[in-house]
Order: C-alpha cells, then structure tokens, then sequence
C-alpha cells in the first residue's frame, strides 16, 4: 500500500447471535474521533472526494456494498477496492483522493481526527503536488 495510506483488520466479536465490531480512540484507530460522517444514496458513475487533507486523520469503513476508493500520495495512486466493514482504510497523510463505482447499497463511514474545517481542505490537484513537495523539503 502507498505510504501514507494503511489497512486496518477490526476484531470481529461474534458468537451464536451474530458479529459486533468495537473501535476505541488509540486502540483499533490511532487517534482520537472528533466527527464521524457517512456518505449513501450515491449515484451510480458519480465520482466524489477529489481533495486532499493537510493534517485530518480519518479511518474510511465501508459499512455495506462497496466503492472503489483511489488513493495518490503525490508520486503513486493505488485503487482499493472497499467492499467488508471489518477493515478500515486509515489515511494520516495530505493523500488525494477520489471514490467512484458506488454500489447502489454503499454506506461509506468516516471517522475523522477534526471537525469539519474548509481550511484544512486541498482542491486542486496541482496545489496538492505544491504542498506535497513544500512538506517533504
Ligand atoms: P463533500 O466534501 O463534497 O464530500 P466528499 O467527501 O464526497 O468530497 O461534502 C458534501 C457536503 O457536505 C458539502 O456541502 C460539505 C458538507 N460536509 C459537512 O457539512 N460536514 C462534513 O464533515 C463533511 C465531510 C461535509
């Protein structure tokens, strides 16, 4: 996986009645949540996201039905195929992103380190590969 981009495996608790899934600040997820959002009712052949963060953390869960979600640090792009709510996409650095080939049945959840915050947000690809490279120097 590119770095800056992690898969998390979540402990599934089941037993004869079913499953059940736990995530605690610091310990399934590396931070402390602030917001959690979730993103459903997506229209086929609609791509969303194509931003980038400056400093949130968020861990990306597909509940159900699944979503193609790309990833770009700069210099590689990945496509991850999100499609089970036992792992968990975890991203802690400025990544592009976009998501796309919703299922009509996809719920996407978000756990994120901040609030809503326009300012930490990257919308021009080009301003991301600025701000990649002013980081890394
Ligand atoms: P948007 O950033 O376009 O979603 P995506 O993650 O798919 O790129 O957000 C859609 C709308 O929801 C937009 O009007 C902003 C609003 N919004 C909030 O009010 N709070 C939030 O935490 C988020 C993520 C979005």
């Amino acid at each position: 996986m590119i770095e800056g981009v992690q898969k998390i495996k979540f402990e599934i608790h089941g037993d004869h009645r079913g499953s059940l899934i736990a995530i605690e600040n610091f310990k399934e997820i590396p931070f402390v949540v602030k917001r959690l959002y979730y993103i459903f009712n997506t229209s086929e052949n609609v791509v969303r996201g194509k931003h980038a963060h400056k400093k949130l953390q968020q861990m990306v869960i597909c509940m159900s039905g699944s979503c193609d979600f790309m990833v770009d640090n700069g210099d590689e792009k990945e496509v991850i195929h999100l499609d089970n709510n036992h792992e968990g996409l975890y991203i802690n650095k400025p990544i592009w992103r976009e998501m796309s080939k919703f299922s009509s049945d996809c719920v996407l959840v978000v756990l994120a380190s901040d609030i809503y915050d326009t300012e930490d947000y990257i919308y021009s690809y080009d301003e991301f590969v600025t701000y990649k490279r002013s980081v890394n120097k």
